[in-house]
């Protein structure tokens, strides 16, 4: 009960810190490409966790870097995240209405300014980015996990994993390369540019990567079970997604109360790796706990 107090108290301060960042570098617009402008603050101002730039933060204090250091990052991979929510529920990939508890984008707007917004949010986060007033060697090197993870052989090569194995049966060793890149290599980045920007040695920085690669193979093992049997308000997104397009996913190869053990393992290998790195740094242990047992 303690731990999930911490968690929903640094989720909200983050939620409040990288808000008013955004703000700060996407204001508001009467220019004539203003819809767009409307568009990206739609989506991004409209909820989700922020774990991603929580946990960027996180790692970030751990090796004793700075919150206006990390900060830009923070807000840098949470757009990249928000853009690819957006083309994730375009028609032409899952077709889904409902996003954070709003209508998705290209609901709200037309399916050409949600896939302009997501193009600019990505554009964007690298201006962004580039404005941390970190060291610029641990900026660039920074800056390039962000690209290379959200990459083709990133996060867009598990996506295109996932469509291509739509409709066709596939090994469980597939779902599983998919899953580490669309879901795993996003937080990957939020683990490592915050190490990077702390300062860690290239070996703590492998280790976060080893962590985020449990967290976020049993992060999308929990988003698949939601859609099965999650509170569709509480998600705020549509369940029953990943059946209504033939996605072959690890509850559709394992059911649910496997899958559940599944997660709890490798969450508990991901808190082994976390004991190794940092000693017993309460705030992530309560964080990766709370991914673990996530309603939403
Ligand atoms: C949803 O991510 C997409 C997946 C990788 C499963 P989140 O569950 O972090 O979504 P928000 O940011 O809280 O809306
Ligand atoms: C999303 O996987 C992965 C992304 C890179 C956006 P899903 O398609 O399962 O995510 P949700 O359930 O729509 O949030
Ligand atoms: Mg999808
Ligand atoms: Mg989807
Ligand atoms: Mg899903």
């Amino acid at each position: 009960m303690v731990k999930k107090t911490m968690v929903d108290a640094l989720l909200k301060n983050t939620a409040a810190a990288v808000e008013e960042k955004f703000c700060e570098v996407l204001p508001e617009t009467n220019e004539g490409y203003s819809s767009v402008v409307e568009a990206m603050r739609y989506s991004f101002l409209g909820g989700g966790k922020r774990i991603r730039p929580a946990l960027l933060l996180e790692f970030c204090k751990l090796f004793g870097g700075s919150e206006e250091e990390a900060l830009p990052f923070a807000v840098a991979l949470e757009m990249i995240h928000t853009y690819s929510l957006i083309h994730d529920d375009l028609p032409c990939m899952d077709n889904d209405d409902m996003r954070r508890g709003r209508p998705s984008c290209h609901k709200q707007f037309s399916e050409d300014i949600a896939l302009l917004a997501g193009d600019a949010l990505l554009t964007h986060a690298f201006t962004v980015s580039a404005s941390s007033i970190a060291d610029n060697d641990r900026k660039i090197k920074a800056i390039g996990v962000l690209s290379r993870n959200a990459g083709y052989s990133g996060m867009i090569g598990g996506q295109v994993i996932d469509l291509a194995i739509e409709n066709t049966p596939c090994e469980t060793e597939t779902v599983r390369e998919m899953y580490l890149l669309k879901t795993g290599e996003l937080l990957s980045a939020a683990c490592e540019i915050g190490a990077i920007i702390g300062g860690a040695d290239d070996e703590k920085i492998k280790m976060a990567r080893q962590y985020a690669f449990k967290v976020g193979l049993a992060f999308q093992i929990i988003d698949d079970i939601l859609d099965n049997i999650g509170d569709e308000k509480l998600l705020g997104k549509p369940i029953g997604s990943d059946a209504k397009n033939n996605k072959t996913t690890f509850v559709s190869k394992y059911g649910i109360e496997e899958c559940r053990s599944i997660a709890a393992k490798l969450s508990a290998e991901a808190k082994e790796i976390l004991v190794e790195l940092s000693g017993d740094n309460a705030s992530l242990i309560a964080i990766t706990d709370y991914l673990l047992n996530r309603k939403y």
